[in-house]
């Protein structure tokens, strides 16, 4: 049976910067995928929104052409946020929004992930004047959601963990300050987080990963199968379950994907490992699994139907654009996935690094 969807937009994605960003885009352009949110902390980070020279950070202006010459050019939509860092002010904010070149900010915790060095305290923001002017211009808020410099034994443990503490400590007092913020709350993974969103109104959604629909921490440890090590680090089965059940409910409108597919080059190393699941060229078919063992397999007519509000509307209408016209096919089957050669070295993707195979598979 051929499952035939408009083509999707994956709505949190890295696609880096050099001469593999070309390999990135294709690897999106060959799962369907009709645009992206291109997360914006490269090497140096987008941390401007206007010019081309790169001495002190990419812009968005810059980012997004040397994006589209890699291939992105193909996509209908390419969102880039601007990287929150101590450079950002309210006039950036403002005449940004009067170009039209910046449609959304990111919100990383200092040191919290993948080069995340620049982000500020969410306490630091809170109340400030960039959120002020964002609100007052309706570009949206891109959040990570976790409590940053949190030693070891407080990061994760039973009960809490940094996103729950941030879902439960600051996103309140963000919704209090600006509650006309517009806010993604990025690759969420908890019960909590999950639950926060679904109590907000409409002007906040959140994203959700492949891995964090499929996997448990237990996956994780069991062999330590470190290709599935990604931030926020995958949860407990109740918080999976809390995650699976928010995409498959009936007429949804919240929920939407970004895979936060993150390509590291060098993963593992003597001394610990880079945070990111690269899920490039696979990630409609890895949804379409975890649909399926959340009960509603997109093979059927139920299924597909929150299937395709999950992968390809919500995303477009929660972010102000059409869904695509355009269609691409799955079908149930058995697909392999491949190391991507890329000129800044072998990339594995998740399904390989893990040892198994989707059960379904692109038509091409
Ligand atoms: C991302 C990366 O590698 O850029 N890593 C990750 O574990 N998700 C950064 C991020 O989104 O946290
Ligand atoms: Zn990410």
């Amino acid at each position: 049976m051929l499952l035939t969807l408009p083509k999707w937009f994956d709505l949190h994605t890295h696609f880096r910067q050099g001469p593999a960003m070309a390999s990135y885009v294709q690897a999106h352009l060959d799962m369907g995928c009709a645009g992206a949110l291109a997360m914006p902390n490269t090497q140096p980070p987008v941390s401007r929104v206007s010019g081309t020279t790169q001495s002190d950070g990419w812009s968005i202006e810059g980012y997004s052409a040397e994006l589209r010459a890699a291939g992105a050019d193909a996509f209908e939509q390419l969102i880039v946020p601007l990287y929150l860092t101590r450079q950002a002010t309210a006039a950036m904010i403002r005449d940004g929004a009067a170009s039209g070149l910046l449609r959304a900010c990111k919100y990383y915790p200092p040191h919290g992930t993948t080069n995340s060095e620049h982000g500020l305290p969410m306490d630091d923001l809170i109340g400030g004047e960039v959120f002020h002017a964002m609100e007052e211009h309706g570009i949206t808020l891109c959040i990570h959601g976790e409590q940053h410099a949190l030693s070891g034994p407080d990061y994760i443990d039973a009960r809490q963990n940094a996103e729950t503490r941030f879902y439960r400590e600051r996103m309140p007092r963000l919704l209090d300050a600006h509650p006309k913020l517009r806010i993604v709350c990025e690759h969420i993974t908890t019960h909590d987080a999950a639950e926060f969103v679904a109590a907000t109104p409409e002007h906040v959604g959140a994203t959700i990963t492949p891995q964090h629909l499929l996997h448990t921490l237990g996956h994780l440890i069991q062999g330590l199968k470190y290709h599935l090590y990604c931030l926020p680090v995958v949860k407990f089965q109740d918080d999976r379950a809390a995650l699976r059940s928010a995409v498959t409910r009936a007429g949804q409108t919240k929920f939407f994907a970004g895979t936060d597919s993150a390509p590291h080059t060098t993963k593992a190393t003597a001394c610990g490992c880079a945070a990111g699941c690269f899920t490039g060229g696979c990630a409609p078919q890895l949804y379409a699994m975890a649909f399926e063992e959340a009960g509603a397999d997109p093979g059927t007519a139920g299924g597909k139907e929150l299937f395709e509000r999950f992968l390809c509307l919500n995303g477009p209408s929660f972010h102000g654009f059409p869904a695509s016209s355009q269609h691409f096919q799955m079908e149930k089957a058995p697909s392999q996935t491949a190391i991507l050669e890329t000129p800044a070295g072998p990339v594995t993707p998740l399904p390989l690094g893990m040892g198994f195979d989707p059960t379904w598979r692109m038509v091409r």
